[in-house]
Formats: structure tokens, sequence, C-alpha cells
């Protein structure tokens, strides 16, 4: 039986070792192709990466995104069906989720609802659950609507904190869940 292929786009702005693994995980896969990266950033790490993977990419500015059509006609062409966050911190405008509805799926390197919202990104979450002396800290793959790291949870996985864990050693850890994880949530949405 033909499975037909499902295009994605990668928005990433970091450096980009979850789209690194997502490009991996669906190299010469039969059922999706990324088919784009969107970036924010001139010089992001995972621009490199797009080159050296041949990936297009597409480099996207404020005002179109915020205050014109999104660059929704240029993910139209890609024919691009699902929209995958991983380290894109702009918010998604209405028109882009009109677009795509439930069809853009973020990561967040925390348990949500805890530890999310606006200014809760990178160091500032693992900094946070360290001071709050939580026991488990962990990752949420979810849907993205209008609202920072508020759509509905589709997977979450949870690892321990550690007495003397610092911001980044919890991010390493938290982070080799996201690399486990998210490639193969992603291929159950297929
Ligand atoms: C990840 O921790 C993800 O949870 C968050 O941004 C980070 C991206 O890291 N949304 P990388 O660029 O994939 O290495």
């Amino acid at each position: 039986m033909s499975e037909k292929l499902t295009h994605i786009a990668i928005f990433a702005s970091g450096a980009g070792s979850n789209a690194h693994q997502i490009i991996r995980h669906f190299t010469g896969s039969a059922k999706a192709k990324i088919s784009l990266i969107v970036c924010n950033k001139p010089g992001a790490g995972i621009l490199q990466i797009a080159e050296k993977e041949h990936i297009p990419t597409l480099l996207i500015e404020k005002e179109p995104f915020f205050q014109g059509d999104a660059y929704v006609p240029e993910l139209r062409k890609k024919g691009v069906e699902l929209i995958i966050l991983a380290g894109f911190l702009w918010k998604m405008p209405p028109a882009l989720i009109r677009a795509y509805p439930d069809r853009i799926v973020n990561i967040h390197p925390a348990l949500l609802p805890k530890y999310g919202g606006k200014g809760m990104y990178g160091r500032h979450v693992h900094q946070a659950v360290i001071e709050n002396k939580e026991a488990v800290s962990g990752i949420s793959i979810h849907f993205v609507d209008e609202l920072y790291d508020n759509g509905a949870v589709i997977f979450q996985a949870s690892c321990p904190v550690l007495e003397g864990d610092t911001p980044e050693s919890l991010a390493k850890r938290v982070q080799e869940l996201e690399h486990a994880h998210f490639p193969k949530v992603i291929e159950g949405l297929l």
C-alpha cells in the first residue's frame, strides 16, 4: 500500500539540535519529508545544518510574519501540511494558526502547564525549576494556539532534577528526552 508523504516545515532559530534529530529520523522515510526550514535569525546554527542536509530555508522577517500573510503562500507552495516548532521563539500569528489549525506543534523543555509562558525559554526554564526545588522536570509536546505554551498537550516525558543540578546539567538531561521522543511523537501524528 502506498503511503502519502507529509511535507513538514520546521521552524527553528537556535542551534537546531532537535531539528537535526527530526531531519535524520525522516531521511528516506516514505511517511514524511522535511521540505523547509523556517528561521528568523541570520547566522543561526540550524541554517548550517539545513545546508548540509540540502533542505531549503526561508529566512523570515517580523513585519510580513505578524502584519502580513505570515508566509502562508510560501508554505503552501512547498506543500507544507505540518509545522514543527523546535526552538522558535516568536508567537504564532493568527493568520498562520488559521491556515494550519491543529497542525502546528511545539516542544517545550518543562512539564507544562508549569514553567511555560512568555519569558520561559531555554536557561530561564531550568533555572526556575531548580530554584523552586522541583523533584522532576521533563518535556511537553503540544499543539500551538495564539498564547505561549498553551495548546493541548500531546505527549510528556519526565526526568529527575538532581541535587546540585545547574541549569546546564538539567538542560542536558531534558535535551536527551527531547531527542529521544520528539521525532517519534511527530511520526505518530502523521
Ligand atoms: C529546546 O530545548 C526546545 O524545547 C525549545 O528550544 C530548544 C531548542 O533547542 N523549544 P535546539 O535548537 O533544538 O537545540
